[in-house]
């Protein structure tokens, strides 16, 4: 292994800033809200349940795997046992799959960070306008290139100091960012058409009043899997991403401190995003406007920021710059692992083989930027929705092989090595390590159950046995 490869994060904080970095993504913003929004509270309890049992074991076997073994994926699962290589290969398809999209969708941010600084929010506010610059052939593709050239920057500069540096500033500004939003979003009041006026504050109360009075048992286990996706999603768990991030942290720092606080900035933030969509989609849209995904970013917003005046274009410039923050420390986290098993693959130096790796996404970041144009499909996909070819590049990566890979890793710890396995590792240097009955219980028995029933919702074949 190359010098350069061989560093580590400086300290447990800025471990825990990079790897927060990593987990608080478009994630938080743009699917916990709408969750929250839906489910109400019964969600986020269920949420903070699941992220505290499910979300610290399966964090902490990938983040412990990582510094055991001091090797990116296909190495570390080889270390584990070389029969189960494979699971580690496995594991560098999904940050390969992701890396080919996730600057595409942080290109499109950019570009609305210009929209509102270049006074254009009156046009980003007709619904056409997002998929006009979607299946544009030159915007979205410059846009993409741009933010893959970022990402390739910082992880040129490795991991102190590019990925910690990086993640030390943007991390805190982006959560004062957040704080900043909301507090104002709190404050809006709105009249409607109809004469109606609505608060920010209604809104919150809105959506933390609990709604059980319709609760049946096949919406509690579908609000069960929807919080059971979004933390695995969230806490970026069985990407290799964490894997690569745990074999730079050297033996003083103590694992289970630096999950427990991971998974609550990563919770922090998802809460704190939600304060800022629900409020302000409720004073100005009703409860009925919620959405997800990119319609909720890149065409409901603005929406609402063209109403707000010229307080619009400033919350409107402030919220993308959060969200391009949010996106990029993801985005490195995708691409260093890449780059970290290529160069244990063949002994090659960081730079140059970040800047081949970065020419190589520097194509397909193309491709898929051109996947609403030149490179138009429509796929049905095994969950019923159809597909263009950024959706099936996530849907294999994280709806298929997340929890697959996370299932056969639970076996292969908790029933081949045994948990101990993890759990000597995380006791080194004198670590007190409490939870780790609780934890033998979850990665041996309740952990492999409940992965593959996601397994079965999240590819959509659970509805078909269903049916
Ligand atoms: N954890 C990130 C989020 O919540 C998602 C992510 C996906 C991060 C893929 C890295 C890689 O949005």
């Amino acid at each position: 292994m190359s010098d350069e490869k061989n560093t580590s994060f400086s300290g447990q904080l800025g471990f825990v800033l990079a790897s927060a970095g990593s987990a608080v993504g478009l994630g938080n913003i743009w699917r916990f809200p709408y969750l929250a929004a839906k489910d109400g509270i019964l969600f986020i309890i269920i949420y903070l349940l699941l992220v505290l049992s499910f979300g610290f074991a399966l964090l902490l076997t990938d983040i412990t795997i990582g510094r055991k073994t001091r090797r990116s994926s296909i190495f570390a699962y080889y270390a584990i046992s070389p029969k189960w290589r494979y699971l580690g290969v496995l594991t560098f398809f999904v940050p390969a799959l992701i890396m080919t999209y996730y600057p595409v969708i942080g290109g499109w941010i950019c570009h609305y960070i210009m929209v509102y600084l270049t006074g254009l929010q009156a046009a980003a506010a007709d619904s056409s306008y997002f998929t006009g610059f979607i299946s544009s052939t030159t915007s979205p593709v410059g846009y993409g290139l741009f933010f893959m050239l970022i990402t390739g920057l910082i992880i040129f500069f490795g991991v102190q100091s590019g990925i910690e540096r990086v993640s030390c500033w943007l991390l805190p500004i982006m959560f004062l960012m957040i704080i900043g939003i909301a507090g104002y979003v709190l404050t809006l009041e709105h009249t409607d058409a109809n004469g109606q006026t609505r608060s920010g504050m209604m809104g919150l109360i809105y959506f933390l009043t609990p709604r059980f009075e319709d609760l049946t048992l096949s919406r509690f286990m579908q609000i069960l899997l929807d919080a059971m996706g979004q933390m695995f999603f969230s806490l970026s768990i069985s990407m290799g991403i964490m894997i690569t991030y745990g074999s730079y942290v050297n033996k003083e720092v103590n694992l289970s401190k630096c999950v427990l606080q991971i998974a609550s900035f990563d919770t922090l933030a998802a809460l704190l995003a939600a304060v800022i969509i629900i409020p302000t989609i409720f004073v100005f849209s009703g409860p009925e406007g919620m959405s997800a995904g990119p319609s909720l970013m890149f065409i409901s917003l603005p929406k609402i920021f063209n109403v707000m005046g010229t307080a619009g274009v400033v919350i409107g410039a402030l919220f993308f710059v959060m969200a391009a923050f949010a996106a990029l420390t993801s985005c490195i986290s995708v691409l260093e692992p890449i780059v970290a098993n290529i160069m244990d693959m063949f002994h090659s130096e960081r730079k140059k083989t970040t800047v081949l790796t970065t020419l190589f996404y520097l194509g397909t970041v193309s491709v898929i930027a051109l996947g609403y144009s030149i490179f138009y499909v429509e796929v049905k996909l095994p969950n019923g929705s159809t597909a263009q070819l950024l959706d099936i590049m996530d849907y294999i990566s994280t709806c298929f092989m997340m929890p697959m890979i996370s299932l056969l890793t639970c076996l292969l710890i908790g029933w081949l090595v045994g948990s101990h396995w993890i759990s000597d590792e995380v006791e080194c240097c004198g670590h007190v390590f409490r939870a780790k009955g609780f934890y033998t219980l979850m990665i041996r028995y309740l952990a492999p159950v409940v992965m593959l029933i996601l397994f079965l919702q999240s590819t959509g074949f659970w509805n078909a046995l269903i049916d």
